[in-house]
């Protein structure tokens, strides 16, 4: 249905196309609405098309004026569109950050950071002594056999200090324990590796013990073992003090003083000269240690002829308790926060 089969006046027509066209542009409220008077009012069906399509089929007098007219109520409806759908737009993205708006100001949830448990903290501290000194770490089973945990010692059956030792059996498996030290470790790096041998073995160990201040069933030692060719006391006293002094502080004193272990000959208790927060002076006991008995070496397959070694073996929990004033070894297990954030 062309514009020249309507009678009416184009001119006037043309007048109320644009009108209709603007009003309703005006009133759509949302950018589906403004696109339904856009078919509606400029679509290939509006009349505003067909009275541009039936331009050419004017008597020629007409055609000027007419398609001006015509012309000028198309650009204004497009002109009208445009800006309206810019309007919607900026209102719809307005409406959509309004309700994303992030109240920057509003407490957050507080994120505390976290830090190492000061066993680890020490634990971690002395591996780096170490390694910088040229050693290396290793670790083992947590559930040894006897080899490795008594015989291969030096600690035979029946010999006493299997019987001191509280050790926890796996029901079930005669041959099974929970290693009551690193020592079995080292015996494992003695089996498979070639003197000259410098090796770190930290980890927790297991003893069947009454849970008080200063015991526990569970616990963290950090042994060590030097074989190499002519080692003497001398190199063991000479290495820990260096050690001392690389944890503790430059000014620290160690000293030795004899002892006992079915492992070592001769076998040395080791104190450092420790001063406390009120300024009182005495000799702690650190760590045990000594000359590695060549019984040792011969169930580990290594020669006593040629080879010595020295070793030697502390408790983690005790000295980070020394270090930061600790009277109770139970709270390092407790997982209290208001214990352990002290150290953060
Ligand atoms: N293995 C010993 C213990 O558990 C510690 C130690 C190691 C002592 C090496 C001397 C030499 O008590």
């Amino acid at each position: 249905m062309l514009y020249p089969a309507r009678p009416v006046n184009p001119q006037h027509d043309i007048d109320s196309v644009q009108s209709e066209a603007l009003a309703a542009i005006a009133a759509a409220d949302d950018l589906a609405a403004l696109e339904e008077a856009r078919v509606r009012h400029t679509g290939r069906k509006s009349t505003l098309t067909s009275i541009l399509a039936g331009i050419g089929t004017l008597p020629p007098q007409e055609r000027g004026p007419v398609g001006k007219r015509a012309n000028e109520a198309r650009k204004a409806v497009e002109a009208a569109l445009a800006g309206r759908q810019e309007e919607l737009e900026a209102r719809e993205l307005g409406a959509k950050l309004a309700g994303e708006t992030v109240d920057v100001t509003l407490p957050g949830d507080p994120h505390t950071a976290g830090a190492l448990h000061i066993v680890t903290q020490l634990w971690e501290e002395i591996e780096e002594i170490f390694i910088g000194m040229g050693w290396q770490i290793a670790d083992g089973p947590h559930v040894e056999d006897d080899f490795h945990n008594f015989t291969a010692l030096n600690i035979p059956e029946g010999h006493p200090a299997r019987a001191e030792t509280d050790t926890f059996f796996i029901a079930g498996h005669p041959n099974a324990v929970l290693r009551t030290h690193t020592s079995p470790v080292q015996v494992r790096v003695m089996e498979t590796q070639e003197p000259p041998i410098y090796v770190v073995c930290p980890g927790a160990v297991y003893r069947n013990e009454d849970i008080d201040a200063t015991h526990g069933a569970m616990f963290h030692q950090l042994e060590g073992l030097a074989v190499d060719e002519g080692l003497s006391l001398g190199h063991l006293k000479g290495m820990l003090q260096h050690f001392v002094r690389e944890l503790l502080g430059p000014t620290f004193e160690i000293r030795l003083r004899p002892d006992y272990f079915p492992f070592t000959e001769p076998s040395v208790e080791v104190d450092v000269l420790w001063t406390d927060r009120h300024g009182r002076q005495q000799w702690l006991e650190l760590l045990g240690a000594g000359i590695v008995d060549p019984n040792v070496f011969e169930f580990c397959g290594i020669d006593p002829e040629r080879w010595t070694g020295f070793a030697w073996g502390m408790g983690l929990e005790r000295v980070a308790m020394l270090r930061h004033g600790v009277g109770d070894l139970r709270l390092l297990f407790d997982s209290d926060l208001r214990f352990l954030e002290q150290f953060r």
